[in-house]
């Protein structure tokens, strides 16, 4: 299903009935990244997935700030017919847009799952690194765009993970259009910090991190749940992606945490 938000296309897959959960992939993914996990939730809630602007079937703009993600995200839910709180969970970028959704729309928060990802900003070098990656590619066009998701590949994933899903993901990320990545780059690099807003939510939180993970470390995700007083799943034999490498035990972590809402 499709959603106009003020000037794009945004798609977006409904599965399942039951509570509402709005899953929300991280960058250059796209929804896919919850297909193993919406499997297993289904059959007992209503998940709705989007594909951020700019990545998977949506149409890509020239900005992606996460204050603008976040409202293409209350579009998919209006036009999903949800008016009520929601399960919210990002995993990775979708996080930090997560955590955006949160500051503009707190009462639509039911609670929060945080999936390798961070509150903090970037150090000011790293948002500087993605802002020539993003010049890079929006000169070099599908090409820079093949290189990223090269150089993605490598931090994805565990050690143990297979070939066969790290090449699906490799051919995905390659297809991202260079506006739209280069606009998540942006995004990213000047999102403020959510440290505090994540310590003060009063709705519950969950972090799940991955054991491997090279971008968002497993350690940072033990501080910012000790720091936010979250729930913690570590997922052992996992990266970055871990919803993608670990799904039964995503899904599991999920579960048990929505199911301690009720
Ligand atoms: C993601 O998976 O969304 C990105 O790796 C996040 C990041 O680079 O900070």
């Amino acid at each position: 299903m499709d959603v106009r938000t003020s000037d794009i296309r945004i798609h977006y897959d409904v599965r399942g009935e039951g509570p509402p959960v709005l899953l929300v992939h991280g960058y250059p993914l796209s929804g896919r990244l919850w297909d193993g996990v919406a499997a297993r939730l289904e059959d007992d809630y209503r998940l709705i997935i989007p594909d951020l602007r700019g990545h998977g079937a949506s149409e890509a703009a020239a900005s992606a700030s996460m204050e603008e993600q976040a409202r293409d995200l209350m579009a998919v839910l209006d036009a999903a017919g949800v008016d009520g709180p929601v399960v919210l969970v990002g995993m990775s970028m979708g996080g930090y847009v997560a955590l955006a959704f949160c500051r503009l729309f707190p009462e639509r928060v039911r609670a929060l799952a945080l999936v390798n990802s961070r509150a903090a900003a970037d150090p000011a070098d790293a948002a500087e690194g993605r802002r020539s990656t993003a010049d890079r590619v929006l000169e070099g066009g599908a090409k820079e765009v093949a290189a990223v998701a090269e150089s993605m590949v490598e931090k994805l994933f565990a050690d143990s993970t297979s070939s066969v899903q790290r090449e699906e993901w490799r051919v995905r990320m390659a297809a991202t259009e260079p506006m739209g990545m280069a606009a998540a780059l942006r995004g990213m690099a000047d999102r403020p910090d959510c440290t505090a807003l994540l310590r003060e939510m009063t709705q519950p939180v969950l972090v799940v991190g991955g054991e491997e993970d090279a971008i968002t470390p497993a350690d940072g995700a033990r501080e910012m749940a000790e720091d936010a007083g979250a729930t913690l799943e570590i997922i052992s034999g996992a990266g970055h992606i871990t919803p993608v490498e670990k799904p039964d035990e995503v899904a599991e972590a999920l579960r048990s945490f929505m199911e301690g809402l009720e």
